[in-house]
């Protein structure tokens, strides 16, 4: 049966399989700090870099219906992987049936957007999962409004498990991410832009750039999310309205709640609470 959901103004929701989804979080709460939150980390089911398209999408709904029926009017996915693979389908197919005054938006377009204004050579590189790679979003989007730009891309497999893993500081992590950044490069030596098209890679950032040559900009999605988000407000000042603004942030998990707070707490650099919740 048809749940009845609440029109009484709500938290936004932010999700995304993990951890990654916090490198966003992070990011619109310095933007737009008035906002009350909730975020969803799917830790249980993570990664889904490498799940289907019918599995991601049927993750990604599970967890918009629950950010609904937690009272979110606007979800933000977090997450390339059900950006590319479940959101048009969750946007065309779902929402008219759920509700179609609730709206969830993705990562990739607003990183796709800023990125004419950066690329000199009009070559670019996009790191990102299996998934998203092999959804060919990146490409399709850049060349919607950017038809001139090359796009190469690599899927890094190993990099989502070593953030989930705590491992992302380790001397063992090194090995891959100069592995995939090495494979992408070889693909065109005229990139001088490289998307990080995946939510958990700012969490490697720092031996990210250690491989990286110099002159290669890394760009990392959350400030352009953010100000994306901010604009799309300010351009629907009726989904505004049905936002609270206390300034508050939930944390759930699918997963253990001392896991997440351990890790989570690290990359947030902050205590926090954290709730956990079923999907299924
Ligand atoms: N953080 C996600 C993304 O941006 C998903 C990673 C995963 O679960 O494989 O793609």
């Amino acid at each position: 049966m048809k749940q009845q959901l609440s029109q009484q103004p709500g938290p936004i929701g932010i999700f995304d399989s993990g951890y990654g989804g916090l490198t966003i979080l992070s990011k619109i709460r310095e933007v737009l700090p008035q906002y009350d939150y909730i975020y969803l980390g799917d830790n249980a089911r993570t990664p889904y870099g490498s799940r289907s398209f019918e599995i991601v999408y049927e993750f990604t709904l599970q967890a918009v219906n629950k950010l609904f029926e937690m009272g979110c009017h606007l979800v933000i996915l977090a997450c390339n992987t059900a950006s590319a693979k479940a959101l048009r389908s969750i946007q065309m197919n779902d929402l008219p049936n759920i509700d179609p005054q609730r709206r969830v938006l993705g990562v990739i377009r607003p990183t796709v957007e800023c990125i004419g204004n950066i690329t000199h050579s009009r070559h670019v590189g996009v790191l990102a999962t299996a998934g998203t790679i092999k959804s060919e979003s990146y490409p399709l989007e850049i060349h919607k409004l950017f038809p001139d730009i090359a796009v190469s891309a690599e899927a890094c497999p190993m990099w989502v498990p070593l953030v989930e893993n705590n491992e992302a500081n380790s001397p063992g992590a090194d090995f891959f991410i100069e592995k995939y950044i090495n494979s992408l490069l070889q693909q065109d030596r005229h990139i001088d832009t490289v998307i990080l098209g995946c939510t958990h890679y700012p969490l490697l950032l720092p031996k990210i750039k250690q491989h990286m040559p110099d002159g290669i900009q890394v760009i990392a999605q959350g400030e352009y999310v953010a100000t994306s988000l901010k604009e799309y407000l300010h351009r629907h000042p009726e989904m505004a309205a049905k936002c609270t603004q206390e300034g508050q942030c939930t944390f759930c998990t699918t997963e253990s709640e001392e896991k997440f707070i351990e890790s989570a707490s690290a990359f947030l650099h902050q205590s926090i609470t954290v709730q956990h919740l079923s999907l299924e």
